[in-house]
């Protein structure tokens, strides 16, 4: 193959990958757009039980560390001592998607110390925050 072909045959590649790519995310957002929108009380608050509460109730080590306290709407929507950790309909900027997508400091990926949220949990939370987090 001359240089010439193997360049071309690369950006013909390069393109290919692309266009699955995009055909890979296009369905499922339509998908995602075709479904009811999701629930705090009924999709997300189950999570934050199951996760994160034992530690983020008044008490628990989650709680007296940071001020968080994840039993109720309210007290997910306050945030931390220093402020929000939801910004409605934008979990790209939402410190709490960095936290579960384990993208901060080790030592302040949640649940603390203990094994990930499974995608589909994590997708849940991230997708009623783009939904503008409602208390729904
Ligand atoms: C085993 C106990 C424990 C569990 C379970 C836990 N956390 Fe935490 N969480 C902590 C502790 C301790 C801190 C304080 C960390 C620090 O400041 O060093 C904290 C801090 C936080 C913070 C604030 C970080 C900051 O920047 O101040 C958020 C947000 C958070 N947790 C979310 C969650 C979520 C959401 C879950 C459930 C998916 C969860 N946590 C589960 C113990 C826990």
């Amino acid at each position: 193959m001359t240089k010439r072909n193997l360049s071309s045959s690369i950006v013909g590649s390069l393109a290919i990958a692309l266009l699955v790519g995009a055909a890979a995310v296009v369905p499922s957002g339509f998908a995602r757009a075709a479904q009811p929108p999701l629930s705090f009380a009924g999709d997300v608050l189950p999570i934050l039980h199951e996760h994160c509460v034992i530690c983020h109730q008044p008490g628990g080590e989650g709680y007296i560390k940071s001020g968080l306290n994840l039993t109720s709407y309210e007290g997910l929507m306050k945030g931390t001592k220093h402020g929000p950790m939801v910004v409605p309909g934008d979990p790209e900027t939402s410190d709490i998607m960095w936290l579960l997508d384990w993208r901060a400091d080790a030592s302040l990926r949640m649940p603390h110390n203990q094994k990930q949220l499974s995608t589909c949990d994590r997708n849940t939370i991230r997708n009623w925050i783009r939904e503008g987090a409602k208390n729904n």
